[in-house]
């Protein structure tokens, strides 16, 4: 049985009011036993998350990391600096990080390495854009950035890695994924994943996101390869994103 899992990415949003926010309605709240929440905030926020989490079941994540371990690269945190902040989750291929910081499969690859490296579960987010989708190459696609990664890594390693598929063309626009057609194409992940191991592909975990909302997530959540989601706009609403949360449960 694969628990499911919730993550908020804030993405560039936020504020030590915000974090607060979460802080004092996630200790209220009573979330479901069963399924794992965890908030994604910019780099800054960690260690007051970190703080403000305490008394709640929130876990932390950070958006990216830098493949090396230390050294010269200005602007730039490490796994092994994200671990000491609590940090248990990372994003890596966000679409967004792919097309505004042209981060390619090989580099997604080596941030992967580094947040295993440095005891970080990885979040590994693909998705294809609304051409590739017209043109029928959604799959291609989608296999292409899981496959990269996938292909490279031993069978334990394999294990630890978590993966969201979030159809760019539903980031951000309003537009989600029909839950047929997300559960389509998690579907074909999972049938890749069996191709290296069977049993290690029931255990896989995949999220989907794109616009998923208190109004959307029971449904999407319903789909039999959709184990949880990744939320950007509505994990900024502590209303929402704890309506979420439920109807994972
Ligand atoms: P939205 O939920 O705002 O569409 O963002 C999804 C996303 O990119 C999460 O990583």
């Amino acid at each position: 049985m694969r628990r499911p899992l919730i993550a908020g990415n804030w993405k560039m949003n936020g504020s030590t009011a915000l974090v607060k926010a979460f802080g004092e309605a996630f200790s209220a709240a009573k979330l479901p036993a069963s399924v794992d929440v965890v908030v994604i905030p910019p780099f800054p926020y960690l260690e007051a998350a970190r703080q403000a989490f305490n008394d709640t079941p929130l876990k932390l994540g950070a958006q990216t990391l830098n493949p090396q371990h230390s050294g010269a690269h200005t602007g730039e945190v490490s796994g092994g600096m994200l671990q000491e902040f609590g940090v248990e989750y990372v994003l890596v291929g966000h679409s967004e990080r792919r097309q505004l910081y042209r981060e390619n499969d090989e580099q997604v690859f080596d941030r992967l390495m580094a947040a295993l490296a440095s005891g970080l579960t990885p979040i590994l987010c693909v998705g294809e854009t609304l051409e590739e989708r017209d043109a029928d190459r959604t799959m291609e696609v989608v296999l292409r950035q899981v496959g990269y990664v996938m292909a490279r890594l031993e069978t334990a390693h394999r294990t630890k890695v978590i993966i969201a598929y979030e159809p760019v063309w539903a980031i951000g626009t309003g537009r989600t994924a029909t839950p047929e057609q997300a559960q389509e194409v998690m579907a074909g992940i999972r049938a890749y994943q069996a191709s290296f191991d069977i049993a290690l592909a029931e255990q896989l975990k995949l999220l989907y996101g794109g616009s998923m909302n208190a109004n959307n997530a029971a449904e999407l959540l319903a789909q039999p390869d959709i184990d949880g989601g990744l939320v950007g706009g509505a994990s900024l609403k502590t209303d929402d994103f704890y309506a979420i949360c439920q109807s994972a449960g």
